[in-house]
Order: structure tokens, then C-alpha cells, then sequence
């Protein structure tokens, strides 16, 4: 917008509301974005939380604006130039003005500090019970680890597991939780920074490679929440996201029971192809699946890839459709991605996908 010379003061104001105006009605609009994720939908006690401090944190803010835009149209106002002859009085050094401005934003920032102080200590009181729920970052998806995996791995001291089964179950991208139930989510990475974030259900934490963060989940009612990789960790960043499937004790244990079980077996002539495809392809030296030999480290697990509803780190719904576009090309999927293979047969990627939906 031009504030061009010649316009009258009415009318450059005018101009001004105008722009405040398409401003205010550009935020609302994507206020009123819906669906998950969204920080203005909380779905556990400490997204409700981090959501009232954002609100307080807006009104202060709001104030601030207010007062300090409000002085300033004023004194634009009303000490103008009414046409005198040179230079207006100068005014320097007012003691008691500068300790004012100097005093009142220290005041304000020590509100908002006790505010938030309040609001992570909130965050960090012990969980009754929790169900611990290992994440790690990889670029670009999320290994999630339930307690009993792996098998040999000692435990941390903070870790909440003494008491629980030992599921012995790990899966990517997709993180089954009881509804109503306390998470303890410890985070790392195998390779550079990540942060983990469910809006809906909690705050935001860094993955960071050697050192472990720790979030809570809390899902009070039961959906299908959204999470999104929340630091830029390379090329595929965007397309880092997840699913958080909150869900009746019965329902988590019947997931339970059933991603403990070894890989099913191929049930017809196509996934029987599509299993020696893929264990003579490069899939293998990249991906486990339990109960066969492919036993890679690299990628996700698939041993029941075909019971996940994304695929490709939440980039796409899991549909044969899908899941052959991602086996045919994953770099048009996610461009930079580290599953690279020359171009398979179009009968290959065929099998291979009934084999991979079959894998539920
Ligand atoms: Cu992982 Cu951004």
C-alpha cells in the first residue's frame, strides 16, 4: 500500500483502516480453519492450557497495542504542526517518563513469564499410571516403541515401564494410545533434530539425537488426532507427519494383540510374488518384517503395514492406489526422500503392494 504524497490525512487513514481491516478479516478466515491439526481445538489438559496462555498472552498483547498505537495517534493529533515558524520546543531527558517506559514493559514481559512458568510446571506434574510411549525421529518419519522394545534395551532411570506389560510392539507413523490415560512420551532422533508436536493433545518438544525430551499425551475423548514435525529437518520436513488414534482400552489392546503377531503370510499367488519381490528387491536391506527375512533397520517396520491408515509418514491415505504411487516412484511422493531404487516392473510394484496390504 502506498501512502502517496498529496493525500489528505483522512484519507491515508482511511487507507490505514482498510488495510487493518482486510488484516483482521485474513486472520479470522484462517481462524476458522477446522479439523485436526489445530491448537484451537485442545483435547487434553495441556493443550487447553498452552491454549489459555496463548489467549491471556493475546489480550496483554491487545492491550499493549491498543494503548501504545492509541498514544501515538494522539499525539500525532494533537501536537501537528499548525503551521508555526521553525523548529518545534525539544525535549530531552524527561527522568520520569523513560523509568515509566522503561518499568511498564518489564512489568508486563514478568506477567507473561509467571503466566507461562505457571503453565509448564502444570505440564511437568507426575502422571497417575502412565503408559510409556518411546518416539524416535527419523528423517523423514516416526519410530514409536512400546514398552518391552526392543527386548535388550536397558532403561532409562525416568522411565515408567517397571509396571507394565511388555508389548514388545513397535510401529511408525501411527500411535495407538487408550483414551482418558496418561502418556509418557520420551523423544529422541537417529539423525538430526526433529520436534514432536500433537497440537490437540500437547505440547511441542525437540528430538534431538543422543538426549532425550519428554512430553505428555492425554487424549480426553477418543479420535484420530494429527501431528506434524515441527522443526525444519530437511527436505521432507513438511511431509513428516503422524497420526495419534485415541481409542477405548478394548480397542488399544485388541491393536495390541494384533501388531503382536508375527507377519501374516502371503494369501494368494499375487502377494506371494509380491513377498519374493520384495525380499530380492532393496526393500529389504531397509525394512523388518517380523516372522520373514527382512530384517532392515533403516525404514519403518512393516510387519503390519497394511493395518496403518497413511502411508509415506501421513502423506497419503493407505489405498492400493496410494501405496502403489509410493512404490513406484516414492520420490514423486516425498522428492528427496532416502528410499531410492532404480524404477521397479510395473507387475513388480503391482505384487508388491498386494503384499504389502495384505500385511495387516
Ligand atoms: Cu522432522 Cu521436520
Amino acid at each position: 500500500m502506498e501512502l502517496g504524497k498529496g493525500c489528505s490525512p483522512a484519507r491515508r487513514l482511511l487507507r490505514l483502516a482498510l488495510a487493518l481491516t482486510t488484516l483482521l478479516a485474513l486472520t479470522l478466515t484462517l481462524v476458522a480453519c477446522q479439523g485436526s491439526p489445530s491448537v484451537l481445538a485442545p483435547a487434553s489438559p495441556d493443550a487447553r492450557r498452552i491454549l489459555d496462555l496463548s489467549r491471556t498472552v493475546f489480550v496483554i498483547a491487545l492491550i499493549v497495542f491498543v494503548v501504545v498505537e492509541g498514544l501515538l495517534f494522539f499525539i500525532i493529533f494533537r501536537f501537528r504542526s499548525r503551521g508555526e515558524e521553525g523548529e518545534p520546543s525539544q525535549v530531552h531527558g524527561h527522568t520520569r517518563l523513560e523509568i515509566m517506559w522503561t518499568a511498564l514493559p518489564g512489568l508486563v514481559l514478568v506477567v507473561v513469564l509467571v503466566l507461562m512458568v505457571q503453565t509448564m510446571a502444570a505440564a511437568l506434574q507426575p502422571m497417575t499410571d502412565p503408559l510409556e510411549i518411546n518416539v524416535v525421529g527419523h528423517r523423514w518419519w516416526w519410530e514409536v516403541r512400546y514398552p518391552g522394545y526392543p527386548p535388550e534395551e536397558v532403561r532409562s532411570e525416568q522411565a515408567t515401564t517397571a509396571n507394565q506389560p511388555a508389548y514388545g510392539v513397535v510401529t511408525a507413523n501411527e500411535i495407538h494410545i487408550p483414551v482418558q490415560k496418561d502418556v509418557h512420551v520420551p523423544v529422541n532422533s537417529v539423525d538430526v533434530i526433529h520436534s514432536f508436536w500433537v497440537p490437540e493433545l500437547g505440547g511441542k518438544v525437540d528430538m534431538i539425537p543422543g538426549n532425550t525430551n519428554y512430553v505428555r499425551l492425554h487424549a480426553e475423548q477418543p479420535g484420530v488426532y494429527r501431528g506434524q514435525c515441527a522443526e525444519f529437518c530437511g527436505v521432507d520436513h513438511a511431509l513428516m507427519a503422524f497420526i495419534v488414534v485415541a481409542e477405548s482400552q478394548e480397542e488399544f489392546d485388541a491393536w495390541i494383540r494384533n501388531q503382536q503377531l508375527p507377519a501374516q503370510a502371503p494369501e494368494s499367488p499375487l502377494e506371494e510374488a509380491g513377498m519374493r519381490a520384495f525380499m530380492s528387491q532393496p526393500c529389504v536391506g531397509c525394512h523388518s518384517i517380523r516372522g520373514t527375512n527382512a530384517r532392515g533397520q533403516i525404514g519403518p517396520d512393516l510387519t503390519h503395514i497394511g493395518s496403518r491408515r497413511t502411508i509415506a509418514a501421513g502423506s497419503l491415505e493407505n489405498t492400493p492406489e496410494n501405496m502403489r504411487r509410493w512404490i513406484a516412484d516414492p520420490q514423486e511422493v516425498k522428492p528427496g526422500n532416502l528410499m531410492q531404487y532404480p524404477p521397479l516392473p510395473p507387475e513388480t510394484v503391482d505384487a508388491i503392494t498386494a503384499y504389502m496390504m495384505g500385511l495387516e
